[in-house]
């Protein structure tokens, strides 16, 4: 592998910042500050056949970091982040987050905070602040860069309706570059 070469990529700079990082305020601050463009991560960019697409970039012990490629209307489900941190950053188009507080059930999830995030915009998330969909709601395609401290490999997903929960495995349309779902 050609290391030097690698080390000197805006991506591999990026996980060395973020290595760097000892709290999560640092994490945080390393995701919003961040500059990589949709052209530093154009390996990485596939969409998904039924879905948004979910692009692993890098995964360590530590955090993983994953490109989200979203066409018009594709959402996520209502989810938690299973005790870790999630730091989001929109790369491009724009993005609607909408949070919630789960209810005993059979209740619906009640909304709270609802944000638009466009390009160069960002949020952080921990289980402590409820559950939230994002999605895509407009005719544009558009992308979200990931960090998760510590990696997760399976989250809650809630009906918003009645607040019935699901566990979902984390699964991927690409790792590393290669597509690996039709
Ligand atoms: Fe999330």
């Amino acid at each position: 592998m050609a290391t030097a070469e690698l080390k000197s990529s805006p991506v591999e700079a990026f996980i060395d910042r973020l290595h760097a990082c000892k709290n999560d305020q640092q994490r945080i601050d390393c995701v919003q500050q961040n500059a990589l463009s949709l052209d530093d991560l154009a390996q990485y960019h596939f969409f998904g056949s039924n879905s948004y697409g979910r692009n692993l970039i890098y995964h360590h012990p530590e955090f993983e970091v994953i490109l989200m490629c979203w066409g018009p209307d594709q959402q996520s489900s209502a989810h938690d982040h299973n005790k870790s941190l999630c730091v989001m950053k929109c790369i491009g188009g724009e993005l609607e987050e909408q949070r919630y507080k789960a209810n005993p059930t059979p209740q619906p999830l009640s909304k709270t905070q609802l944000s638009i995030l466009k390009a160069g915009q960002s949020c952080a998330i921990t289980d402590d602040e409820g559950l939230h969909t994002v999605g895509n709601k407009t005719a544009e395609n558009a992308c979200s860069l990931h960090v998760y401290f510590p990696p997760i490999s399976s989250v809650s997903s809630f009906s918003i309706e009645d607040g019935k929960e699901k566990k979902l495995t984390s699964a991927f349309t690409s790792e590393y570059g290669v597509r690996i779902v039709s």
